[in-house]
């Protein structure tokens, strides 16, 4: 007899029910992550069991070989496009995806510059030992202070959002008598294939100014005298896969380009971030050096077919190097079944299970509605597989870790979830809602492991409140 496997009801269409609810889908999960003898799951060498005895949970676990080998692989992936193309190109990894100390460290030996967006990780960058010319600053409010800070660092180069920058930045670098190194962001128009709200090169949203807008910007700044016009920026979008927004986008970049050079120079067109990754297994990025081949390849074909010369280039991914080595670790806590009408009649059961971090750890399902891939960490099961959405602690419905996915059916309160790729976008839009504490962030390598930042205590959560009187004491304690 045929026995024909019928869909889980209430499962998304692009999630199967896997055979073996405790396989690790490659691709998904860091290359090192395996299961040990007693069937617990190993990064980079080390247990969990080692690292939640040693951290507890929540914990954000990075792959130190994964991060630091992507970003070398993107750069020579650059590189070696660009080569081809006659080119140099450049990358300079977008520090919002996930930035500390260690990072800029391991990163900048590689060769590789930073994006930073804000004050703050402009000094992460700088304190972890970033050159400062390997810096370039975006965003489209940038302060006063902020500026002046980077500029007397000696950042490498400015992104400009808006003309008022201009009068801003000539002034800042007139009073501390430099030259300053800025870039103009275009807005291209494309609408990259992705979520809405990751798509930041639409007509109608905040950052950077439309072609003909950034022609008569950069046509002002090269009147300016203490800022030197270097070249065009463009970023599209997020967790993109298809490679027609990144061509289209490409090919409005250098009709403005060569727009441009028929009155000046143009050293540069960066073309941002944007590459996906592989959340849950119905994620097919393609190959990258293939991605970032044609993207290189097209930008050569438009130069010759304008009869202009080949712009050096610069791209700045986050995720795509820091995404896939992150898992993060949970503690289930509480698992309940919950009965739901489905639309053919009857019922189906969704296991809930509740674990002890959420929303203030990963925001992504909340703010995207982004999916992800969980396993049973601490152990394997024979047990089959059941439907589950993770949970957080918070008050919030929307407070989802996985929508849906496949767990051994006995998971339990005790039992650790891993959740995969959540290495960019969590730590660095991490909250206290509800008063919770950041979890802190490990690094696994070679079967050892490392502190890479602290997590917050309550006491660390309380210790900016000025409210507790003479109480405070105690509580900070
Ligand atoms: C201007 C800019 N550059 C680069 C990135 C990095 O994007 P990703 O992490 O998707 O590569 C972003 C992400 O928001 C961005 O806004």
């Amino acid at each position: 007899m045929i026995v024909i496997a019928t869909a889980h009801p209430l499962s998304p269409p692009w999630r199967k029910e896997p055979l073996d609810p405790n396989a690790l889908h490659a691709g998904v999960w860091p290359h090192s992550a395996a299961r040990n003898s007693d069937g617990e799951l190993v990064f980079g060498g080390v247990s969990v069991s080692s690292l939640v005895q040693e951290y507890g949970t929540p914990l954000y676990v990075m792959d130190k070989d994964e991060l630091v080998d992507r970003a070398l692989r993107v750069k020579e992936m650059v590189e070696s496009a660009c080569k081809a193309q006659g080119t140099t190109g450049k990358v300079y990894y977008a520090t919002k995806s996930f930035v500390s100390g260690h990072v800029v460290s391991w990163l900048s030996q590689q060769g590789l510059g930073f994006d930073v967006a804000s004050g703050g990780e402009l000094a992460i960058a700088l304190a972890g030992g970033a050159d400062p010319g390997t810096l370039e600053f975006q965003g489209n409010n940038k302060s006063a202070e902020e500026l002046l800070v980077a500029m007397k660092a000696g950042i490498g180069c400015i992104v400009m959002d808006a003309p008022i920058e201009a009068a801003r930045i000539q002034a800042i670098a007139e009073e501390l008598g430099i030259t300053q190194p800025v870039m103009v962001r275009v807005n291209t128009g494309v609408h990259a294939d992705t979520h809405d709200y990751l798509a930041t090169a639409r007509e109608d949203q905040k950052f950077g100014l439309s072609p003909a807008e950034s022609i008569e910007l950069v046509e002002h700044v090269r009147t300016l005298p203490n800022l030197k016009f270097v070249g065009l920026h463009s970023h599209i979008g997020s967790q993109i896969f298809a490679a027609e927004g990144f061509l289209e986008s490409a090919t409005r970049m250098m009709a403005t380009y060569a727009a441009l050079l028929q009155t000046g120079e143009v050293e540069v067109l960066n073309l941002g971030g944007g590459f996906g990754i592989a959340y849950t297994e119905s994620d097919d990025p393609q190959d990258l050096a293939t991605l970032v081949g044609r993207i290189v390849d097209h930008v050569g074909h438009e130069a010759k077919t304008r009869a202009v010369p080949m712009p050096a280039l610069a791209f700045e991914p986050g995720r795509i190097i820091s995404g896939p080595p992150g898992v993060t670790l949970y503690t289930v806590g509480v698992t309940k079944p919950v009965s739901v009408s489905v639309p053919e009649g009857g019922s189906a059961t969704r296991l809930y299970v509740s674990v002890d971090g959420g929303m203030s750890d990963n925001a992504r399902p909340a703010l995207y509605g982004a999916h992800y891939s969980t396993r049973i960490a601490s152990r394997e099961s024979s047990a089959a597989p059941a439907l589950v959405r993770v949970v957080g602690k918070h008050c919030e419905s929307g407070d989802i870790v996985v929508d849906a996915d496949f767990l051994p059916g006995d998971v339990a309160p005790g039992d650790v979830i891993a959740v995969a790729a959540t290495g960019a976008y969590c730590y660095s839009l991490s909250s206290n809602y509800n008063a919770m504490g950041r979890p802190p962030v490990v690094a696994v390598s070679d079967s050892s492991h490392e502190l890479m930042v602290a997590g917050e205590s309550i006491a660390d959560v309380m210790a900016r409140d000025q409210g507790f009187g003479s109480k405070s004491e105690g509580a900070h304690a």
